[in-house]
């Protein structure tokens, strides 16, 4: 007979309890290995009854048949294979339901993905119980989930001293005990609210107290989480939304995203970080509770997640984060993070990854490690070269471009952020201290910087991006408006999207995969150029608006998205390279137009039409426009 079926069904657990109404209280079991946690669970579930009728005695008797003695653990174990049999779908949330309220225990331990859903917040718990066994004491990974917590800001928490039964119920032993523990808790900074002494086996002051420690005056473990307080939902707090995606529905473009806090209502402006464009919200629509299709409000709140509208068609991707023009988010290249490192690869100093703040993703470089922690004797350590696996440090991240954040202390769920390596989450981070440099500090030729640069030849750089399909006169305006800039004295050049296929990008041809690649260097290349002070024209379909944006994600604030339109009719009779004629008889694949799309751009900074105006024309309004953007 195999495990599997002693399984309980995780689905009778969870409707049972979860039929009741309300948002269940979250709480997390950590504890180092062996110390119970999975018997306290087990325990839990049935001292609570909220087990399915007859499960355990299911459970008992195959057991038995067996010649096993029962274990409390075996439900979980039971839990565990289904899950990664995949049988169940969703088997990390397990309920129980006492007198006070329902409770959720987050990430089952033992669950091999516990510690990463821990740290990067996908497991948000409001209280915690650290289980420890009364004949060991405090552990390794008693330490360091008991490190983990106070990093997350989980403040509540009760010890349960378990296996008492196992030291007789002796008191002064679960004095000693209880006794580090605190010691070593307060010294991290968390003050716990109850050590209880348990036997999660025997079922000794879990539900009741048992008089076998009659002089145990405190409450037992369910009455500690009972008076625990649910974590208000910082709705009071300045809006934070990051964007998570957008879509187009007819010709509305609706956002979408969670409000991790304050309030959002029809009518209040939004400022999208780290850009700055703001517009106001038209509607607003919101999923509440477990609601499957969203629906009209004129106010959402903390915790939800809303779809909306803006009055402005504002330059809005993923990653952005909404905050209201007066209670913005900083704007920082340089994050002093407290980090906890999963990575069976330490991390170094000069180590790139890339790190992830709400929605928004950006490379980062460790400038350093300032800190590291032995979490063991809470010693700081003095090798700062790396951070082992498991390993606690305070590290100074550099990226690139700005990415919009919160210090943890003052806005948790913005305040904090996972390193990514490769295609796993390798590290959690709490920040602690943020703040924005001048790009000439780092680069390479800081000796020169781009105000000195902008001095010397009377304007900034920057980048005008043309897009448009085959055609509409984007090499046209590009060569014309290069010659009038050169002419009155500027610093100018033109990347043609043609021109680099034969060089930088010839191994690249038409699919989806390689004009993204294309347009990603091309982006590369014009903010590099552009970084030595030179105004740069970018000629190159690009044809998809993500290409596009990830192109101004690489640019930043200096990227202008010029439109150069014609209609496609148009462009086909122009056709001045034969290439329509060629695409319609099949024998080009994937031409933009005929058969790849075109996404016209939704909120160009100009569009420039050139069936309305002359060559000479259009390049006369680019180059007004360039002299305006450029002007130092
Ligand atoms: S992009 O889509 O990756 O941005 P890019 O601007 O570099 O394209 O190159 C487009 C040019 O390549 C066109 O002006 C045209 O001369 C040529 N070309 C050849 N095949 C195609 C195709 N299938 N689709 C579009 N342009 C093509």
């Amino acid at each position: 007979m195999s495990v599997v079926d002693l399984a309980i069904h995780p689905k009778a657990v969870l409707t049972r309890a979860g039929s009741q109404k309300g948002r269940a209280f979250p709480i997390v079991i950590v504890g180092h290995v062996d110390h119970g946690k999975s018997t306290l669970v087990g325990r839990l579930l049935h001292d609570t009854d909220s087990l399915p009728d007859g499960k355990l005695e299911q459970l008992k008797a195959v057991s038995a048949k067996r010649g096993l003695e029962f274990e409390w653990s075996f439900l979980l174990d039971a839990l565990q294979v289904e899950r990664d049999q995949g049988i169940t779908v969703d088997t990390t949330q397990i309920w129980f339901t006492t007198a006070q309220r329902r409770y959720v225990i987050i990430d089952a331990p033992g669950h091999k993905e516990f510690l990463k859903n821990m740290v990067t917040g996908a497991a948000q718990a409001d209280a915690a119980i650290l289980v420890v066994d009364a004949a060991q004491g405090l552990a390794e990974q008693t330490r360091r989930h008991a490190y983990l917590l106070h990093l997350l800001g989980i403040r509540q928490v009760a010890v349960a001293i378990n296996k008492i039964d196992l030291i007789g119920h002796d008191e002064a032993r679960f004095a000693a005990v209880a006794e580090s523990v605190r010691g070593y808790l307060a010294d991290i900074g968390i003050e716990v609210s109850a050590l209880v002494p348990v036997s999660a086996r025997a079922g000794d002051n879990i539900a009741v107290h048992s008089p076998a420690t009659a002089w145990y005056r405190g409450p037992t473990l369910l009455g500690a989480l009972d008076a625990f307080a649910p974590r208000a939902l910082p709705v009071d707090q300045p809006l934070r939304l990051p964007v998570q995606d957008l879509y187009r529905f007819d010709d509305r473009r609706i956002v979408v995203g969670r409000i991790e806090s304050g309030r959002l209502k029809v009518g209040d402006r939004l400022r999208f970080a780290p850009l700055g464009r703001e517009a106001t919200v038209a509607s607003l629509e919101s999923w509440r509770g477990d609601g499957a299709v969203p629906v009209p409000r004129d106010e959402a709140l903390a915790g939800e997640s809303v779809a909306f509208t803006l009055d402005e068609e504002v330059f809005v991707e993923r990653g952005a984060l909404a905050s209201n023009p007066d209670h913005r988010p900083r704007d920082a290249n340089r994050i002093t993070a407290r980090l906890f490192w999963l990575d069976r690869e330490p991390l170094k100093r000069g180590d790139r990854a890339t790190l992830k703040i709400g929605t928004a993703e950006r490379e980062a470089e460790v400038e350093a490690i300032t800190e590291t922690l032995d979490v063991e004797n809470l010693d700081v350590a003095t090798d700062h070269t790396q951070v082992e696996r498991n390993g606690v440090a305070q590290v100074v991240l550099r990226t690139r471009r700005p990415v919009a954040l919160d210090l943890h202390d003052i806005q948790a769920r913005t305040g904090r952020g996972v390193l990514i390596r490769g295609p796993q989450i390798a590290g959690g981070l709490v920040i602690e201290a943020a703040d924005r440099i001048a790009h000439d500090i780092v680069a390479v030729d800081s000796s020169v910087t781009a105000a000195d640069r902008a001095r010397l030849n009377g304007h900034r750089g920057g980048v005008l991006w043309l897009t448009g399909l085959s055609g509409a006169g984007k090499s046209t305006l590009a060569m014309a408006t290069q010659r009038a800039l050169f002419a009155q004295g500027r610093q100018v050049a033109v990347l043609d999207g043609d021109n680099l296929r034969h060089g930088l990008n010839r191994d690249l041809g038409f699919t989806e995969n390689d004009r993204t690649e294309n347009v990603r260097r091309l982006a590369e290349v014009a903010r590099l150029m552009a970084d030595t002070g030179l105004i740069v024209i970018v000629s190159a379909i690009s044809p998809l608006a993500a290409q596009r944006a990830a192109a101004q994600q690489i640019i930043g604030v200096d990227f202008h998205e010029i439109y150069v339109h014609a209609d496609l009719a148009v462009c086909e009779s122009r056709d001045p390279k034969g290439l329509y004629k060629r695409a319609r008889s099949g024998e080009l694949a994937a031409f933009t137009g005929i058969s790849a799309p075109y996404e016209a751009p939704q909120a160009a900074r100009l569009v420039i039409d050139t069936t309305r105006h002359s060559a000479a024309d259009a390049s006369e309004i680019l180059l007004d426009y360039a002299t305006r953007s450029f002007a130092t």
